[in-house]
């Protein structure tokens, strides 16, 4: 798929036609072969310029060569992002924020007004970023990654809780493929932590009737370049710096994770359940054979989670032998010192 049909509307089309030809050149563009090419005056050329490099861009001027880009500022957009994408869909058209409240948020708004399958909002910072259970997410700008797919899943309602689980996959199989040394397991429902600790969470949103599921929001948020942890999280989460010792390339990243997402979303349409899925969730659990607690909305259930059933359901084996099947919740290890 050409670049420019994934270009964010956000930018201005001409910076970003602009952008666009000076990455593909990358050497110089006479300020005349690019009015030429976009159809706008020189000046007008030099507007779009002073603003990229306002946005962060280093965009080196030289008399009688014209424009080279030196610098990117690495924003997961839709210029940074589609040189690393191979997907049809997921992608298709990537909106970017420099800030947004929340790009969950944001995609609903988008799907409402007719959003087609795989828009990617993406954000650099979110001033309400929003978890599960009505938390926070901790949401600077320049250093994570947050972004919200819309799906359009031709399923019933009661199979879109599977998504979350099969986010995880896509992301845990992204994540190690850079991150090869750190330690990432996916823990139940859908978060992925990194050495026991918090490294990304998904928070999925659907609308839908009672037998038709119109929209799917999956918001991702990784915690990839964060370097100071605040109080509230401090010991919970961590990043992918934090973990590897190195800095990873958002755009790249963002890639990666609907990279690996688009297979196992299109296998998931045709078998509507995880079995595709369900050997490596489990091969790479972080609950898997330990005892522990679910909260579900005030009920508490503790057991040894013993795996996922195809239909995403935690398997936990009970003190009196039975196994119960937990469709949803929050899960706790429990520590040795309070096991039965
Ligand atoms: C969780 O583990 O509680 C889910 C966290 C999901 C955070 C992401 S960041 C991008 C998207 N926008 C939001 O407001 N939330 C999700």
């Amino acid at each position: 798929m050409p670049w420019r049909s994934r270009i964010s509307l956000i930018m201005s089309d001409s910076a970003a036609r602009i952008l666009e030809e000076l990455v593909q050149n990358r050497g110089f563009c006479s300020g005349e072969e690019l009015s030429g090419a976009l159809g706008i005056s020189r000046s007008a050329v030099w507007k779009h310029i002073s603003q990229l490099r306002r946005d962060g861009y280093g965009i080196e001027a030289v008399k009688g060569k014209g424009y080279r880009l030196q610098v990117s500022p690495g924003y997961p957009d839709a210029l940074e992002t589609g040189r690393f994408l191979h997907t049809s869909t997921l992608g298709c058209r990537i909106e970017h924020h420099r800030s947004v409240m929340s790009t969950n948020a944001q995609a609903r708004k988008l799907a409402r007004e007719g959003a087609p399958e795989g828009l990617v909002v993406t954000a650099d910072a979110q001033t309400g970023g929003r978890g599960r259970m009505q938390r926070v997410w901790h949401s600077p700008p320049g250093v994570n990654l947050y972004f919200s797919i819309v799906l359009r899943p031709p399923v019933p309602p009661r199979v879109v809780p599977q998504i979350p689980l099969l986010a995880a996959a896509a992301l845990h199989t992204a994540l190690a493929s850079v991150a090869g040394g750190v330690d990432l397991r996916i823990k139940w429902p859908n978060d992925i932590l990194a050495g026991g600790r918090k490294l990304c969470g998904v928070l999925c949103e659907m609308e839908s009737e009672a037998d038709m599921t119109h929209v799917v929001i999956v918001g991702i948020g990784v915690n990839v370049n964060l370097r100071d942890l605040p109080p509230e999280i401090e010991g919970l989460a961590t990043s992918l710096l934090l973990e590897a010792g190195y800095e990873f390339s958002r755009p790249e990243l963002l890639a990666l994770i609907l990279n690996d997402f688009e297979p196992l979303y299109r296998r998931w349409l045709e078998v509507r359940d995880l079995s595709p899925v369900l050997g490596y969730l489990e091969e790479h659990s972080w609950l898997r054979g330990k005892q522990v607690e679910v909260d579900q909305y005030g009920r508490r259930l503790k057991g040894v989670a013993a795996g996922i059933s195809p239909t995403g359901e935690l398997l936990l084996d009970m003190p009196d032998g039975s196994q119960t099947m937990v469709s949803s919740g929050e899960t706790h290890l429990i520590p040795d010192n309070e096991r039965t």
